[in-house]
C-alpha cells in the first residue's frame, strides 16, 4: 500500500513539531485527521499547506478528555474507514522547582499531557489501526523520561508514564503489523538555531526535520520490524 491510500492521525498539529510532520505527510500523500486545541489554528495549518479543508479531517478536542475523544472518533471512522498512523506530538513542559517544591496541579498536568493524551488516543484508535494488519504509533519523548536531571521531576514524570505506555503497547502488539516506538530528543531546535550559532548551545538539539525523517522511517513498511525502539535522535 502506498503512501496515497494512508491515513495519519496528528494529535497536536498544530505545535511547532506537528506543523512539520504534518506538513511532510500531506506531501508524502497521506490522508490527514489532525487535533489539537484550537480549531483556527488547525484551520490555519490545512490553509499554509495549501490542503482542501474536505479532503481532511480537523477537530478542536481537549485529548485529555476521553469523552471529547470518543465522540470524534466515528467521524474519523466514517471519513476515512482506516487509520495507520498514530502520532502523539501533543506537549507542554514544566520545570524550575525540586520535588520539593513543585505543586501536585503541575505534575498532573504534565501526566494529563503526556500520559493520559497518549492513554485516550490509544485506547480509542487502537481497534482501528490494527483492522488493516498495519499501524504505527509515534510518540517524541525526551532522555528526561530515563535520566532526569535535577528540578525537572514533573515533566520527567509525564515523560516516564508515557514511555511506560508506549513500551507496554509494544509488548502486547508484537506480531500484529501494528509497531509503537518513542523518538528521544533533548530539545526541538525549531528555528534551526543550531546551524548559526557558534557558542555549542544548540549541539544536542534536533531539527523538526530531522524528527521527521525517523518519522518517515518508522511509518514506513521497511521499518515493519522496528517495535518498541527508544530511538535517541540528539547528538
Ligand atoms: N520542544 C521540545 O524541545 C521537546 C523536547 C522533547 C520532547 N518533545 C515532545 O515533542 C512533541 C512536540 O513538541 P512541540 O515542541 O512541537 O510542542 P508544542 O509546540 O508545545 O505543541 C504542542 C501541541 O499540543 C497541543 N496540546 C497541548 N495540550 C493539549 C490537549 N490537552 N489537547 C489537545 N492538544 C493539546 C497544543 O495545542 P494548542 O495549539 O492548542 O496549544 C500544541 O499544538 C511533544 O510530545 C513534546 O513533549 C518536545
Amino acid at each position: 500500500m502506498t503512501e496515497q491510500n494512508k491515513v495519519a492521525l496528528i494529535a497536536g498539529a498544530a505545535g511547532g513539531l506537528g506543523q512539520v510532520v504534518t506538513r511532510q505527510l500531506a506531501e508524502a500523500g497521506f490522508s490527514l485527521a489532525l487535533l489539537g486545541r484550537n480549531q483556527e489554528r488547525l484551520d490555519a495549518l490545512l490553509a499554509d499547506l495549501n490542503l482542501n479543508p474536505s479532503d481532511h479531517f480537523t477537530q478542536s478536542v481537549d485529548l485529555t478528555n476521553p469523552d471529547s475523544l470518543n465522540a470524534i472518533a466515528p467521524a474519523i471512522r466514517e471519513k476515512y474507514g482506516r487509520l495507520d498512523l498514530l502520532i502523539n506530538l501533543v506537549g507542554g513542559w514544566a520545570g524550575g522547582e525540586t520535588l520539593l517544591e513543585v505543586q501536585a496541579d503541575t505534575v498532573e498536568t504534565m501526566l494529563n499531557q503526556h500520559l493520559w493524551s497518549s492513554f485516550y488516543l490509544t485506547q480509542v484508535f487502537l481497534p482501528l489501526l490494527k483492522e488493516n494488519g498495519f499501524g504505527r504509533v509515534i510518540t517524541v519523548s525526551s532522555p528526561s523520561a530515563t535520566n532526569p536531571p535535577p528540578k525537572t521531576g514533573a515533566y520527567a514524570i509525564g515523560k516516564a508514564a508515557q514511555d511506560a505506555l508506549m513500551l507496554t503497547l509494544a509488548a502486547e502488539l508484537a506480531g500484529s503489523g501494528v509497531t509503537a516506538n518513542i523518538i528521544q530528543v533533548k530539545a526541538i531546535d525549531v528555528k534551526h538555531r543550531r546551524q548559526t550559532d557558534t557558542t555549542g548551545k544548540y549541539t544536542s538539539w534536533t531539527t523538526p526535520e530531522e524528527i521527521v525523517s525517523a518519522v518517515m522511517y518508522l511509518a514506513s513498511d521497511e521499518a515493519a520490524h522496528l517495535n518498541g525502539l527508544r530511538l535517541p535522535l540528539y547528538g
